[in-house]
């Protein structure tokens, strides 16, 4: 299996998305622990319950990012956040009537799926932000993490409008 702690192939040097992705490695490498000491199924569906929020909490802020920063990949990045969103909720849904097995295969698919999307799709995410403030066309005039904060400024300080998702349509 491949490695189950962030390192640096995964960076994508904006920090609040770095911290987001340490934070899930976290929750994955807690629930492969956890699974491999035969914690009771209770605990097991309260540690990946607490895993998918971590991962929707995260996908809406890069979701956030990107509409914000008018990033023209927003639409097939957000297609890949849906996809990895319809696996996760099957796998949650089957963990919370008992089956243990569900929580194993989770663990292996993000993996997997972290791997892959962190070292593309998200580290094009980056380099496009990162290029962007670097050539003063965007100001980041407050944090990014809470809901809604994303407020992205160009250089002559007039807010971005944000791109629509492709959910909204
Ligand atoms: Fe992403
Ligand atoms: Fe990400």
């Amino acid at each position: 299996m491949r490695a189950l702690k962030w390192n640096m192939s995964h960076a994508v040097f904006v920090a609040e998305i770095d911290d987001d992705h340490k934070e899930i490695f976290d929750g994955v490498a807690q629930l492969r622990k956890a699974l491999s000491s035969g914690v009771a199924a209770h605990k097991v569906n309260d540690l990946t319950v607490r895993l998918a929020g971590r991962i929707e909490d995260h996908f809406a802020h890069e979701e956030r990012l990107m509409q914000a920063a008018q990033y023209s990949l927003f639409s097939w990045h957000e297609l890949s956040h849906d996809a990895a969103r319809k696996r996760v909720s099957g796998f949650i849904q089957r963990i919370s009537t008992g089956d243990v097995e569900a929580a194993a295969a989770l663990v292996k698919y993000m993996v997997a799926w972290l791997h892959d999307h962190t070292r593309l799709a998200d580290k094009m995410l980056g380099a496009f932000l990162r290029n962007k403030r670097r050539v003063g066309k965007l100001v980041i005039t407050v944090g990014t993490k809470e809901f809604d904060s994303c407020a992205w400024r160009d250089s002559r300080g007039e807010r971005l409008d944000r791109l629509p998702s492709r959910r909204a349509l």
